[in-house]
Formats: structure tokens, sequence, C-alpha cells
């Protein structure tokens, strides 16, 4: 069966996308046999690693029951993509039948024993994509950026949580919250590190060790349809993010021994 991880935080321009490419990459590069999913309209995930999200189906054909999803995962040097595209953005309006918040854990029933991680990667938003990513999944991981961490916007996330926890998905875990962009010159370590703390306590995770420094390579990546792990080997959110890699490793692993029937 597939670990699922969900990349979530309803602020925009955090991370998320950059960590579920790295994420997809450096799992695929231990071998491991990784699916991405894309669930944001903005289709960046696709895009970044260099699909051509446009003139392809998606996994909004899935959820309309036009493909199957064996039809829509296109096969790269990452690992498996399913892209997403700007069509997706009438889901709220489109998808609303009862059942609607498990669109995607039914679509994901027939590949769950072919994959070890299934990655999501989701919009700057808590709506009904966000919550079918909840739905499905094993571990979200928040990103944050420590110019904008505030605790504005963790009790929605929290209560969000809560509630498909609740109704929808009871082994629903936070794996932990990823300082993202950071600087050890303009972020004073010790009020980022006090503040994450508390935000994560709030969310009963904790703060990676890994801290994924700001570089100019990360932009850069995208532009050239790849990830930065291959891109720039050798800078500074390279080395974070192999860092942070295991650390996911570890925390998923901790926590199958901690609840093993999960
Ligand atoms: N460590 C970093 N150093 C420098 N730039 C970064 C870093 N991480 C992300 N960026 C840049 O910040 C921008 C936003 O990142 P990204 O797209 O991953 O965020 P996001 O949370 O997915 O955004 P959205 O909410 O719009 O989907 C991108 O241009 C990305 O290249
Ligand atoms: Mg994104």
């Amino acid at each position: 069966m597939s670990v699922i991880i969900t990349l979530t935080n309803q602020k925009g321009g955090v991370g998320k996308t950059t960590t579920t490419a790295t994420l997809i990459t450096g799992l695929s590069l231990q071998e491991y046999k990784v699916l991405g999913i894309d669930l944001d309209p903005q289709g960046n995930l696709g895009f970044s690693l260099g699909l051509d999200i446009e003139n392809t189906e998606t996994i909004y054909d899935v959820f309309r029951g036009t493909a199957k999803i064996e039809d829509v995962i296109q096969t790269t040097e990452y690992g498996d993509i399913i892209p997403s595209n700007i069509l997706l953005s009438g889901a709220e309006l489109e998808f609303n039948r009862s059942g609607r918040e498990y669109l995607l854990k039914e679509a994901l029933q027939s590949v769950m024993d072919k994959y070890d991680y299934i990655i999501i990667d989701t919009p700057p938003a808590l709506n009904i994509l966000t919550v079918n990513a909840y739905v499905c999944s094993d571990h979200l991981i928040v990103p944050m950026v420590p110019e904008i961490l505030s605790l504005l916007g963790v009790s929605q996330l929290k209560e969000t949580t809560q509630t498909v926890k609740k109704f929808y998905n009871s082994k629903l875990n936070v794996l932990g919250l990823l300082l993202t962009k950071y600087n050890s010159r303009t972020n004073l370590a010790n009020e980022v590190a006090d503040l994450a703390d508390e935000i994560a306590k709030q969310l009963n995770t904790s703060v990676f060790k890994a801290r994924i420094r700001s570089g100019v390579a990360v932009a850069e990546a995208p532009a050239h349809g790849t990830c930065i792990l291959l891109y720039s080997p050798r800078s500074k959110p390279t080395h974070d993010y192999i860092d942070f890699v295991e650390e996911v490793l570890i925390r998923c692993k901790a926590a199958k021994k901690k609840h093993p029937a999960k």
C-alpha cells in the first residue's frame, strides 16, 4: 500500500509545489516507486517538471469519469506524474454530488499497490480539492515562509484537518511543518524557531530540522522543466532538501511503527 503525503497551506507562494517536486524526485532517486499528483488548477507541478499540461488529459478528466487514472499518468525521469490545468478550477461548482469528498480516494484505489509513495500538491486554498487530498492522505506537510509566519490561518488549517479527521479520515496526521525560503541573515533564528514551534504545536506536530534556504536556482529550475535536485545539485537548497527527504522517510517509518494498522 502506498503512503500518501499532501503538501498544504492555504497561503500562496510558500513552496508547496517546489517541495512536492523535490520530494517526488528525491524519493524516485532512492528507487522508491512514486506518483505525484497535481490538484492545483494552476498546473504548476506538471509544468515545472516539463510536462505539456494544456493538450493532455488530467486529473479533472478522472474526476469527471471521462478517463481512467491509468490513462492520465505521465512517466517522467522524476517519477510518474498526474498533471492538472485550469479546467480543474470548476471543480467546486461542477462536482457537487454527495460523496464528492471521495473522488480522489476512489480514483486512487486501482493504483495504490503500484507505488511506495503518492505525493499530492494542492492549491493555496481550503476547498473541495484540498479536502479530497486530505481524505485520502496518511500525512500532511505544511510548508511556511518565515517572513509571513503567523498564527493567523493556522486555526483554519487546524479546523479543516480536524473536520476531515472526524468525518472522513481518522488516520490523518500532520507529519511536520517545513520552513522554506529561509535566510539566516534576515530571519532572526530564535524568533522564527519559537514561533514555528508554536504553530507546529497547534497542529499537533513539530518543525522539520531541515530548513530550506533561499536560492535563485530554486526559481530557475522550473523554467528549465526540472527539479532543483537535478538542476543545481550543489546549491544550498538542494542540500537542505536532501536532509528534508531523509527526515520525511524517518517520520513516515516512525508513524507506521506507532500505528501499524493504519
Ligand atoms: N527555497 C527557495 N528559494 C528561492 N525561491 C523559492 C524557494 N522556494 C520556492 N521559491 C520560489 O517561490 C515561488 C513560490 O514557490 P512555489 O510555487 O513552490 O509555492 P506554492 O506554495 O506552490 O505557491 P502557490 O500557492 O501559488 O501554489 C516560486 O517562484 C519558487 O521558485
Ligand atoms: Mg503551488
